[in-house]
């Protein structure tokens, strides 16, 4: 049945035009933009890819990774020929050290962890447990920007971090490298990225704002709109330089920002970002409380949010019928990627089957969180 809804609220945070046209603004107050050596590409995933030569990571080194991944973070280690060890992963998604302890062997030569939805692992045990192995420590910081444990922010331990800008900003691309080990030496300078991939997705971020302001109708213009710019794209023979894709475009492994994103970036209040999807989270916790499992009732510290995180038994089902209902939610991570013994993490794959993230995003007022809960409720 098609449902005339109030709102339709993308998973991610739209672009308000206005933005466009602010005033422009000092990023460098606020950590990662503001670290010594930082370094801006088109995705996390160029990032990583550049970041590991530096490191000095040869083919055949191998890397703990944790079982709990997304893939594409996987499948860009594996290109560089690294091999990867896998460690468990708690139903409370913090890092198994028992199991990480067991699995090291002489070749270890990298820990690499990733902070869930912004909330941290220990760094203080991540550091001290690499530390104590002589390895690198790799912090993969993708779903975190903007995020902080009780002592600094993420991405800070590590000797070299990740982080994934248009997760949590509303720019059409974005991944920044930060290397905390002094190494003497510098990326190689990235290519430019290409025009039209950057003026769609920013179309897109600009369109979802319809959705978000005046509900479904309007919204579902908006994207036939989308799929008629597409199919021109198509015909003009030009691939889309893909944005929160699973597939590594190896092609597009070296290539850098857009001035429009820096653009964007400097006339953000990254302040009011944070503080907003802190509110959003706590509200939705509160109201979805003896409704649905949450992952992570309370929100501790510094922490940054990027969505928030259920476990429903019928995972397809719920996500189906909240896009019906006009609410996106993220299908997280439900692949298995082909590397990973199947049966050893049953803790993973649980998360795998029963994880979906609802959005909290700073473009969401009081009432679309309030929305939001409302078709949670209607639907598990
Ligand atoms: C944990 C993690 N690392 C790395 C990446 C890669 O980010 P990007 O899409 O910016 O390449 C992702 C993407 O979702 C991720 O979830």
């Amino acid at each position: 049945m098609m449902h005339a809804n109030r709102y339709h609220i993308p998973q991610l945070q739209p672009l308000p035009p206005s933005i466009l046209v602010n005033r422009p603004a000092a990023l460098s107050s606020f950590y990662p933009f503001n670290a010594v050596d930082v370094y801006y590409y088109y995705l996390a995933r160029n990032a990583l890819w550049n970041g590991i030569d530096l490191l000095g990571l040869s083919p055949g080194d191998e890397v703990l990774m944790p079982a709990y991944h997304h893939g594409v973070e996987v499948e860009t280690l594996l290109r560089k020929g690294l091999k990867l060890r896998y460690y468990r992963i708690g139903a409370d998604l913090q890092v198994d050290f028992d199991h990480l302890r067991e699995i090291l062997t002489e070749r270890t030569r990298c820990l690499y962890a990733i902070h869930y939805f912004g909330f941290p692992q220990s760094n203080e045990k991540l550091s001290a447990f690499a530390r104590q192995h002589q390895l690198l420590y790799i912090e993969d910081c993708a779903l975190a920007l903007l995020s902080g444990s009780e002592e600094q922010p993420l991405g800070m331990a590590g000797d070299l971090s990740i982080f994934c800008l248009y997760k949590t900003l509303p720019v059409p691309h974005g991944g920044l490298l930060v290397m905390n080990r002094s190494v003497g030496r510098r990326p190689a300078f990235p290519d430019p990225p290409d025009l039209l991939s950057t003026a769609s997705c920013l179309g897109h971020r600009l369109l979802d704002n319809v959705g978000l302001i005046s509900g479904t109708w309007p919204y579902r213009i908006t994207q036939e709109f989308s799929a008629v710019a597409r199919a021109v794209k198509h015909r003009l023979g030009r691939p889309q330089a893909q944005v929160d894709s699973d597939l590594l475009q190896e092609d597009l492994l070296p290539v850098g920002i857009s001035q429009l994103t820096r653009h964007i970036l400097r006339r953000l209040d990254l302040e009011a970002v944070k503080t907003r999807r802190q509110e959003n989270y706590r509200l939705l916790s509160s109201l979805l409380e003896g409704v649905v499992e949450r992952v992570f009732p309370e929100l501790l510290g510094d922490v940054c949010p990027l969505f928030f995180p259920v476990c429903v038994e019928d995972k397809a089902k719920v996500h189906r019928e909240l896009n019906t209902r006009g609410v996106e939610s993220v299908y997280f991570w439900s692949k298995k990627h082909p590397d990973v013994p199947v049966d050893m993490f049953p803790e993973v794959n649980r998360l795998r089957d029963h994880l979906l993230e609802l959005p909290i995003h700073q473009g969401m007022s009081r009432a679309h969180v309030e929305y939001v809960a409302e078709k949670v409720r209607e639907v598990v």
